[in-house]
């Protein structure tokens, strides 16, 4: 397993170019299995999340095939309706595959995706609204079988949460089902919109995504289009968080910023100053960062949950005491004990975490247990006086694409070192 070697702490100061964003590319990915054409999706980031997703498609039967930050994916063999054991092991996110893989085949099967790093991880929201839809389900063993012998019907969900892959499962079921299905207390993050307005090229009637009422009118069949996946607003945010950990400045090109407006308050809260202009922000931070009074973690337009763990080890270097609220998922706060290892100030109560910011962290060897809080030990890292190791990068390669080239452009030190 590869490690960072990070040397700090080091002021970061430059400009890049943030990647497409992981949590839309996987749903869109599902999507083009609706497609009777080729679909082409731009923008793609080099993940091993998306190299899970392209191989859940070759095994359904899709050519796919990348050329730099495109990918092709041809549909038009898909002939299985099963995802493997171990890719759904790989990549538990893979339940997204779920709603597409019935629209198009009339049947799927698949592994249940079980508890994960976050805590346990329930798919009730998904297969209640499936089964209304007309999806009978067995669970056997693990083992899901779902099938739609008379088709998927449109009909009215209400969810009692607005889980961003329940929303996706029932966009991407209700597309080409028979009538019109409504969607209440739907998710409204970004990547919903994105991936609505993919489905929409394709020849869907989607209207009301980034509401929180959707409605999908049922239509025969979709074609393939070209898409342009939506930059990673939560990439974006580990950037800026790295940034003003380390008390530097950074111009972050192609963002949406509208899409980074619940995390720049914090930021700004905290002392750093922004220009934005377009598809560009600009951002300075103070040589001592202040406090970040609250973070709640909240469905979108709320804090985004996963800019929890960067956003910490940021307040962890802060002058003063940051509390935080993590409402989304039971178990996000692996990074804490890691950073205590680099000697932040942080104690756990539940759901709340107290941060008493401390003047300077120090290097020492730390573990990832999951992507953002992998990404939180790196912003730590680059804050830290002397060496930090970072180990379990495979979880922060699910999630930033060259990660390292990156901080080394804004003058970091770091280095992967080989397994
Ligand atoms: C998506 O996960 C993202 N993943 C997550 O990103 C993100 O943290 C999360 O949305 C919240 O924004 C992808 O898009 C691939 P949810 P998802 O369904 O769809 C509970 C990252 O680091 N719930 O909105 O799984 C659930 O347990 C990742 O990039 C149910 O109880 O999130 C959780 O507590 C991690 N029953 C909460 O809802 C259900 O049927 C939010 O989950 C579904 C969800």
């Amino acid at each position: 397993m590869s490690k960072l070697l990070i040397q700090g702490p080091s002021r970061l100061k430059g400009e890049i170019r943030v990647h497409g964003a992981k949590n839309s590319t996987l749903p869109l990915m599902a999507a083009s299995l609706l497609c009777d054409s080729t679909c082409v999706l731009h923008n793609c980031p080099i993940l091993s999340d998306v190299k899970t997703s392209e191989k859940i498609l070759q095994h359904l039967g899709c050519r796919t095939g990348r050329s730099g930050s495109d990918v092709l994916i041809d549909p038009r063999g898909v002939e299985q309706s099963d995802i493997p054991e171990h890719l759904m092991r790989e990549m538990r996110s893979s339940i997204v595959f779920l709603g597409a893989i019935l629209s198009r085949m009339g049947r799927a099967e698949l592994s249940f995706p079980g508890g994960c790093e976050l805590g346990p991880r329930p798919i009730d929201l998904h297969l209640s609204a499936l089964r209304k839809m007309g999806v009978t389900i067995q669970e056997d063993h693990g083992c899901l079988k779902c099938s739609a012998p008379e088709g998927l019907k449109g009909v009215q969900i209400a969810f009692s949460f607005p889980s961003v892959g329940a929303t996706e499962n029932v966009l991407l079921a209700a597309c080409c089902a028979g009538g019109t299905t409504t969607i209440t207390n739907a998710a409204r993050e970004p990547e919903i919109c994105d991936l609505a307005d993919f489905l929409n090229c394709c020849g869907a009637k989607i209207s009301g995504a980034g509401d929180s009422t959707i409605v999908i009118e049922g239509v025969k069949s979709l074609h393939g289009c070209e898409h342009e996946v939506i930059p990673d607003r939560i990439a974006a945010a580990t950037y800026l968080a790295a940034t003003a950990a380390t008390g530097g400045s950074i111009i972050l090109n192609h963002v949406v910023p509208e899409h980074l407006a619940p995390v720049l308050p914090l930021f700004e809260e905290s002392g750093c100053r922004f220009a934005i202009h377009e598809k560009e922000i600009y951002m300075s931070a103070p040589s001592r960062l202040g406090r970040i009074k609250n973070v709640r973690t909240m469905p979108y337009p709320g804090f985004p949950t996963d800019a929890q763990a960067p956003m910490m080890a940021m307040a962890a270097v802060a002058n003063g005491t940051s509390i935080f609220v993590e409402n989304i998922f039971e178990s996000r706060y692996k990074h804490v004990g890691e950073l205590l290892r680099l000697g932040a100030n942080i104690k756990v109560e539940g759901r709340v975490a107290v941060v008493e910011g401390v003047g300077r962290l120090s290097g020492a060897p730390v573990e990832a247990a999951d992507l953002r809080g992998g990404a939180a030990l790196v912003v730590a890292g680059l804050a830290a006086q002397g060496e930090t190791l970072v180990s379990g990068v495979r979880h922060i390669d699910r999630g930033y694409e060259c990660l390292e080239e990156n901080l080394c452009l804004l003058g970091a030190q770091v280095k992967r070192l080989p397994d």
